[in-house]
């Protein structure tokens, strides 16, 4: 894949495993949305019909919004076994589930209070706790318990992890030089991000490249630089968060506008 990033040179041990991303370019936002949409319908046909059960972390921020609008509608909706679906989320601000900076009000209002779901599918991380660390850990034994596994080994492998990436080249609430970023075990953490004067709760880099599938949706022209640093770049992890989703172990997909793919090398 041109412009892939040579391992050869880096001293990074989080590197020293390299997926081949797929990059897929579309025309606008909305045919991101569309393409993200499709992708999760045909991911959750398959882990379902396989194993019987889909198990996705949903993305914040605002590009999502449009792919669950679609996920929640005719021609989208009755294409997905919903009962199957284990609904977590990969990051969360420190507020209220009411408020307009929940991810998961989000999320909620875009399309899960209109699935044919039970409220124990929706795995909400209780970020507004005022222990951070205590829900940090608490996320960590949920996704333990749905999975079957000890929370205390190394993270499940979530069949669909969403994520999108900021314009300082961020993903989930892993911001450029914070302290989650050299979490090596735990799976969810609280992180300080001192840019934003406030916490988070996000997956680690290590429950993010467990994911038999990422998938990223980035739109927009703001999105342009950091993106081919990201995919085109040399290695800077710290620097570009976004970038350690190139040592993960699964399928990692991103989805972009052209706006945002406009430095791409990689036609
Ligand atoms: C969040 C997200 C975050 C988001 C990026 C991109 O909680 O905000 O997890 O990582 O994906 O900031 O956000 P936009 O989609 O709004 O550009």
């Amino acid at each position: 894949m041109p412009g892939l990033i040579r391992t050869d040179t880096i001293p990074f041990p989080w590197l020293n495993h390299m997926s081949t991303p797929i990059i897929r370019r579309l025309p606008d936002p909305e045919s991101v949305s569309q393409a993200a949409a499709e992708e999760f319908i045909r991911l959750a046909a398959e882990c379902i019909s396989a194993r019987g059960k889909f198990t996705v972390a949903l993305a914040g921020g605002s590009t999502p919004k449009r792919m669950y609008q679609l996920l929640g509608s005719a021609g989208y909706k009755e294409r997905v076994n919903w009962a199957r679906v284990e609904f977590f989320w990969g990051d969360e601000r420190c507020v209220p589930s009411t408020h307009a900076d929940s991810n998961f009000r989000m999320a909620n209002e875009a399309f899960l209070q209109s699935l044919p779901i039970c409220s124990p599918q929706i795995h909400r991380m209780q970020a507004e706790r005022e222990d951070r660390d205590q829900a940090a850990e608490d996320y960590q034994a949920e996704i333990a318990r749905v999975f079957g596994v000890y929370s205390n080994g190394q993270p499940p492998a979530f069949d669909l992890i969403l994520v999108g990436m900021g314009g300082d080249g961020h993903t989930l609430s892993l911001f450029p030089h914070t302290a989650a970023l050299s979490e090596s075990t735990r799976w969810v953490v609280a992180n300080r991000v001192e840019k934003l004067q406030t916490f988070r709760l996000t997956f680690t880099v290590p429950m993010l490249n467990r994911a038999s599938n990422v998938l990223f949706c980035v739109a927009g022209a703001d999105k342009a630089i950091p993106l081919v640093e990201v995919l085109e770049g040399p290695a800077d992890g710290n620097r570009l968060p976004s970038q350690r989703s190139l040592a993960g172990q699964g399928v990692l997909t991103w989805l972009v506008d052209e706006a945002a793919a406009r430095e791409l090398k990689a036609k």
